[in-house]
């Protein structure tokens, strides 16, 4: 009996100690795997709001830097580099391969993470908050006049301005100048998952003001289409770009834009009338100017009256150059000039200076942003000469990629002759009507080379440079007009 209860209990003693050793090691595993799924020292940062989450998708062709693994950042943690060392057992051979694929999943994870958190850091660098906007209708007097590039930009009653891809018409007679835009003030569709972001065709808007920094809503110059759906102007369709002018003749002020459908297979311009800066304009119709597709476009009134409209063509691969009509409601269709061929240019801005006419233009590649070039030629309908990219200052990066926008539109000043505003849009595709404003000045800095000799004939342009600015003024007398100078 005593023998027997021995043995029981050296049985038991044995089982008791095989069940210690077994959850001991099991335990072991345990914190092992939890260790590895959820290692302390990774955070992620909460995204500030809902389609922040979406900022990875932002640019995702211009941040290659951000797009590429960063070892070193999974490394600098020990996880990868330096795996736990301990003592072989037989366990590990279970769950060794279990463990490193955790590994592996907590090391992407890791990477995913510092790429989320380096694109958030470029996001807000990109698009400030709203609390940091330039604010027309506050009269605060040491922040008056100031640009901030990139700010939201409210008008005279705090609400941010939507007046996307336009451009600004001066009338001299009142002193004021209105700026027309896309309104792009409501939410953004995506056509498909990889399609082109959108926003349905919410009208035209136009601002008024007399400093160029305090902007007043004078409300939709072209209203949009909500109930025809053969419209042109129909809610599911695309107007961009719209820019004004005005016709001596007819006393009318004229606006083009581009007309297109959701997936921008129209490839139109549309014409409308107004014989007020403020509208409402009279939509007239669109068609294909000299035949052909056109997408981005530019109109541009010379000094003597005549207007040319300039397009992206020929599925953006080269630019067009035709005459308007005397009353500017219709292109010419003889005598079109083909420019830039198969160096898919677009969005095109013309100015004239000293007698040459000069053009800034985008790559071409959607919303994300790409280098700038600036082009010249002696008379519209001449050949253009391309001069390089005209944008300084800003880090390498902010360059090459226009400071992060596309232009729109160059904006000569009453009262400086050598200097413009460069008018550029920093688009947001994840949220259109979040799109920032980039107004920056250009200057012309003198020949870009200087005959040896008289008999040398030189090209007769000028350096243009656009020059970043975190935050700008205009000069004082920038809004004299120079003829008044003169006086
Ligand atoms: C670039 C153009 O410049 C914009 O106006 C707009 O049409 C986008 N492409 C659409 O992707």
């Amino acid at each position: 009996m005593i023998t027997m209860s021995h043995r029981l209990l050296r049985t038991c003693n044995k089982c008791w100690l095989s069940t210690l050793l077994w959850s001991l090691a099991g335990w072991l595993v345990f914190l092992q795997i939890y260790h590895t799924l959820f290692p302390s020292s990774t955070h992620l940062p909460e995204p500030q709001d809902v389609w922040q989450k979406e900022s990875l998708n932002l640019f995702p062709d211009v941040y290659p830097d951000m797009m590429v693994d960063r070892p070193e950042m999974v490394s600098s943690q020990g996880k990868v580099d330096h795996p736990m060392k301990k003592v072989p057992t037989k366990l590990d051979a279970n769950v060794s391969g279990v463990i490193a694929t955790l590994r592996n999943k907590t090391r992407e994870r890791a990477e995913e993470e510092a790429k989320e958190k380096a694109a958030l850091k470029k996001l807000a660098l990109l698009f400030p908050g709203s609390e940091l906007s330039i604010d027309g209708s506050k009269n605060n007097i040491s922040e008056k006049g100031f640009y901030y590039p990139g700010r939201v930009w409210r008008d005279v009653d705090g609400k941010p301005i939507q007046a996307h891809g336009g451009g600004v018409l001066y009338v001299a007679e009142t002193r004021t100048f209105y700026w027309y835009g896309e309104n792009k003030g409501g939410p953004t569709y995506h056509l498909s998952k990889r399609g082109t972001a959108r926003v349905d065709v919410l009208g035209i808007s136009c601002y008024s003001s007399k400093d160029l920094w305090t902007w007043k809503f004078e409300g939709l110059a072209l209203k949009p289409e909500k109930k025809d759906k053969s419209s042109d102007l129909y809610l599911t369709n695309v107007v961009e770009r719209p820019k004004v002018i005005y016709n001596e003749r007819t006393k009318h002020y004229v606006m083009w834009m581009h007309i297109d459908n959701a997936n921008y297979s129209k490839a139109a311009v549309g014409v409308a009338i107004s014989t007020q800066p403020e509208g409402p304009f009279d939509y007239l119709g669109s068609k294909r100017p000299h035949s052909c597709d056109s997408r981005d476009m530019t109109i541009f009134k010379d000094d003597n009256g005549d207007a040319y409209i300039i397009y992206s063509s020929q599925t953006n691969s080269e630019l067009h150059i035709g005459t308007l009509t005397e009353d500017y409601m219709d292109v010419v269709e003889r005598g079109m000039k083909r420019i830039l061929i198969k160096q898919h240019r677009e969005a095109p801005a013309v100015f004239k200076h000293q007698n040459i006419y000069y053009m800034v233009t985008s790559g071409c590649t959607g919303w994300n942003p790409n280098s700038a070039e600036v082009h010249a030629a002696e008379s519209m309908m001449g050949s253009w000469e391309t001069l390089g990219d005209p944008c300084v200052g800003g880090d390498e990066e902010f360059r090459a990629f226009t400071f992060f926008s596309q232009g729109s539109f160059v904006l000569p000043l009453p009262g400086l002759p050598n200097i413009f505003i460069f008018l550029a849009d920093r688009w947001r595709p994840a949220n259109l009507r979040d799109s920032r404003y980039i107004w920056l000045p250009l200057t012309m800095d003198g020949p870009v080379d200087q005959p040896l000799d008289k008999s040398f004939k030189f090209p007769p342009w000028q350096r243009v440079s656009i020059h970043w600015q975190n935050r700008w003024k205009l000069p004082p007398g920038w809004d004299i007009p120079q003829r008044w100078r003169l006086l």
